[in-house]
């Protein structure tokens, strides 16, 4: 296949190399139009010599061959690794001032960008804005992730990793995005922010002592990855993880479903919601301040638990214009008798999408394969079985779908700035 390989004038081009190399390897042939400031980040002969082909960013060389269109009529891909925020927008706006502006116009091929810049930028309005602009044309746009920035600061902005950049292009290009491992939502998140919980919370006895559950927050990182692959902002609210966070997202850990309450209503405005977390519906009226002993508890104990906030419906009943996304695991073994519960549930909490599963002793927990029937108000949208990877990017596909299908004045009302 022949791929251009676009690079733009950040820190993250020397990255383009590896993405380079794995695609010669690849046995594809590989064109590399760099920008001017880019060949200032990462010299020509590195590129040349990894593509094996002569490189240039200047209009007007080799104009015999028609340079500036021919690249673009004759590609397979193109990919932009790192997209500026200056690129972006030239994109958006179809510029055509140097060899890679003209490249991608005269181009029918797929387009995948690979963001890099750092987090006030990407959260600018304008930036996201043209992000926008170029996901609704139909550009495939990975990441950023979050993650060390070129100076001290770390956060959202960071490239994603060149191979995921050029696995999630072949993907697009085999026609297997989204559908098979490692893929991406058909759907794209690209400038939303998602905020989900996952785990389960913990609510101390005393300070060694907690009331617990069995949730490992499998599910709620799996949809993290997701959304993350879908191309959101995704902020990871994880209660006692059993599981790593996935790279790319802003982790804040938890343990009580209090602390759990407030760093969501914290971030109550953003674009998606999603309750995954197993959240502990009482806690220990009169925690001790030390351990207590055996004596002290006498021999017939009792905790007297008071009942916590639901922060699903907390976050769900308020004024807003997001989407809120709840789950409900239910031990009902009959389907019928299960989407009928889930639908009250989805009722009561005044959720927008309900994601309804089915666990037990032996099922739903962990990393194991799951059932899941996503619901709205009207009964349900999308089903699922399977490995939590795939069941979770069902999952956020379906909301990716809902969130589409809004009309633009119910868009948050906490834009990225
Ligand atoms: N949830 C919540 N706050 C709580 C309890 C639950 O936000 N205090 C959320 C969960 O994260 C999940 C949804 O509500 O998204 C449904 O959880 P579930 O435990 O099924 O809800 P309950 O209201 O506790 O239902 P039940 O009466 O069946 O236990």
């Amino acid at each position: 296949m022949r791929v251009v390989v676009g690079i733009s004038g950040g820190i993250a081009a020397y990255k383009a190399a590896l993405a380079i190399r794995e695609l010669v390897l690849g046995g594809h042939d590989v064109h590399v139009v760099p920008t001017a400031s880019a060949l200032r980040f990462i010299g020509r002969p590195t590129l040349e010599a990894l593509s094996r082909n002569p490189v240039t960013d200047e209009v007007f060389d080799d104009v015999a061959s028609v340079r500036h269109v021919a690249l673009g009529q004759q590609a397979d891909l193109i990919i932009v690794l790192p997209a500026t925020a200056n690129t972006i927008a030239k994109l958006a706006h179809g510029f055509a001032d140097d060899l890679l502006g003209t490249t991608i116009l005269a181009s029918r091929a797929p387009l995948v960008i690979a963001p890099a810049m750092h987090t006030e930028m990407w959260e600018q309005a304008s930036v996201q804005a043209n992000v926008a602009t170029l996901a609704a044309r139909g550009v495939t746009i990975v990441g950023p992730v979050s993650g060390q920035l070129t100076g001290s600061d770390s956060g959202l902005g960071r490239m994603a990793e060149p191979a995921d950049v050029v696995a999630a292009a072949l993907a697009l290009v085999a026609g297997t995005a989204g559908s098979t491992d490692p893929g991406s939502t058909a759907t794209s998140l690209a400038g939303r922010s998602v905020v989900i919980s996952a785990g389960g919370t913990r609510e101390p006895i005393d300070p060694v002592r907690f009331l617990g559950n069995r949730s490992s927050g499998a599910m709620g990182v799996a949809l993290a990855e997701a959304a993350r692959d879908a191309g959101a902002a995704v902020t990871l609210v994880g209660a006692n993880l059993h599981v790593p966070a996935p790279d790319g997202v802003a982790l804040i850990e938890v343990e009580t479903t209090a602390q759990l309450a407030e760093a969501m209503e914290a971030h109550a405005s953003a674009d998606v919601l999603v309750m995954a977390a197993a959240v502990a519906d009482y806690r220990v009226d009169g925690v001790s301040d030390g351990k207590r002993s055996k004596e002290e508890w006498g021999d017939a104990p009792t905790l007297t638990l008071a009942q916590n906030p639901d922060i699903l419906a907390g976050l769900a009943q308020r004024q807003r214009q997001n989407l809120v996304v709840g789950f409900a695991a239910e031990t009902e073994a009959d389907d019928t008798a299960l989407i009928h519960r889930g639908r009250a549930k989805l009722a009561r909490k005044g959720a927008d999408l309900l994601v309804v599963n089915r666990v037990g002793h032996d099922e739903g927990f962990g990393n194991v394969a799951t059932r899941v029937s996503v619901l709205d108000a009207s009964g349900v949208i999308a089903e699922a079985a399977g490995a939590k990877a795939s069941v979770a990017r069902e999952i956020i596909e379906a909301v990716a779908q809902h969130l589409a299908a809004r009309p633009a004045s119910t868009r948050s009302t906490e834009e990225p700035r």
